[in-house]
């Protein structure tokens, strides 16, 4: 009998992929997904690592094995008559488009839960290091800058006891608000099902926990309800000195809108992990400002939380290719 053919958007380790090449005929994408410019005017524009070999791929495709930068969207469906299911390797799936692998009966798998750890880990370190301007200290130590211990140097804010407004109580959310508790954070929460009241959690609505967080950190998923949820109106409702950080998706922030709003002190900063597009481009305005800080998407940045969102999303494959429930289901299909 012959093996199932998954397509796998983008080249991940060897190891990670064992229990799928062990079953499957696996078609692997780039490495990375070509410069935009390489690719404009192309088929491929806008198509993250989608290449001329996945994409042949598709009309013999079983599975596809996707990562967040690839869409699967209505064209990649129509082009993959015996899709059986697709597996994000992520826990958001903004990248696929649900409604259109609904309409043809195909399962939808992520990875939750294994990234929540880490993911929360790196909201605290956002935290810390624009609170307490660790990377600005540093470049100074290294540039020759620390002439003295100097009493009003690098002040930053304390945590201890300030306000940290955790918007979406999700796995994310709520691990977050563990590690907050830790320095001392008291906790204003907001979510469409909002946490039963505990020591230092306090449920409010999304405009009590704008106006009194010192820090407003993101942890809903991206959908049409969250897109640019923190807009312009949601920034004039922060306190100047109040920090933004993003671990969620780019696109829950008005981009625009915070620009401006750091540019005229609405706001004191920004910590994001994720921006609308990714990657930002060097000559983004968001990078000539100092008060902003930003990464390349490193939530889920360990060794052992990719390998398992791998291994995971793999597991998620071979269930379906078995005729089994997906273990990780957003949607059944
Ligand atoms: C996810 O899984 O959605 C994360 O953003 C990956 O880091």
């Amino acid at each position: 009998m012959s093996r199932p053919t998954v397509i796998v958007t983008r080249a991940l380790p060897a190891p990670w992929l064992a229990a799928l090449a062990a079953e499957c005929e696996l078609v692997i994408g780039p490495a990375a997904p070509p410069p935009a410019s390489a690719v404009a005017g192309t088929r491929f524009a806008g198509r993250g690592a989608w290449c001329d070999a996945t994409w042949s791929a598709l009309p013999r495709a079983d599975a596809i094995l996707s990562l967040l930068t690839e869409p699967v969207d209505a064209a990649v469906l129509d082009a993959a008559p015996r899709l059986r299911v697709v597996s994000n390797m992520a826990v958001g799936v903004d990248n696929i488009d649900l409604a259109a692998c609904a309409a043809r009966g195909i399962p939808v798998g992520h990875t939750p839960g294994v990234l929540t750890d880490a993911t929360a880990d790196l909201t605290m370190a956002l935290v810390l290091a624009h609170g307490r301007r660790v990377l600005e200290a540093a470049d100074d130590a290294r540039a020759g800058r620390w002439s003295t211990w100097s009493p009003d140097g690098w002040l930053g804010r304390d945590l201890c006891d300030a306000t940290l407004g955790i918007v979406g109580w999700g796995q994310i959310g709520r691990a977050v608000a563990r590690r907050a508790a830790g320095f001392g954070l008291h906790c204003l929460v907001h979510s469409r099902t909002p946490p039963a009241p505990a020591a230092g959690i306090e449920p409010v609505g999304l405009a009590a926990l704008l106006s009194r967080s010192d820090i407003v950190s993101l942890h809903v998923p991206l959908s049409p309800q969250t897109r640019h949820l923190v807009d312009a109106r949601a920034l004039a409702a922060m306190q100047p000195h109040a920090l933004l950080v993003n671990t969620s998706r780019g696109a829950v922030v008005d981009q625009d809108a915070l620009v401006d709003a750091l540019r005229r002190g609405v706001i004191a900063g920004a910590a994001l992990d994720v921006t609308d597009p990714e990657p930002l481009p060097p000559t983004h305005p968001l990078f000539s400002l100092p008060q902003v800080l930003v990464l390349p998407h490193i939530g889920s940045a360990t060794l052992g939380t990719r390998r398992t969102m791998a291994e995971l999303a793999a597991r998620n494959v071979l269930a379906a290719l078995r005729g089994e429930p997906l273990p990780h289901a957003i949607t059944r299909g």
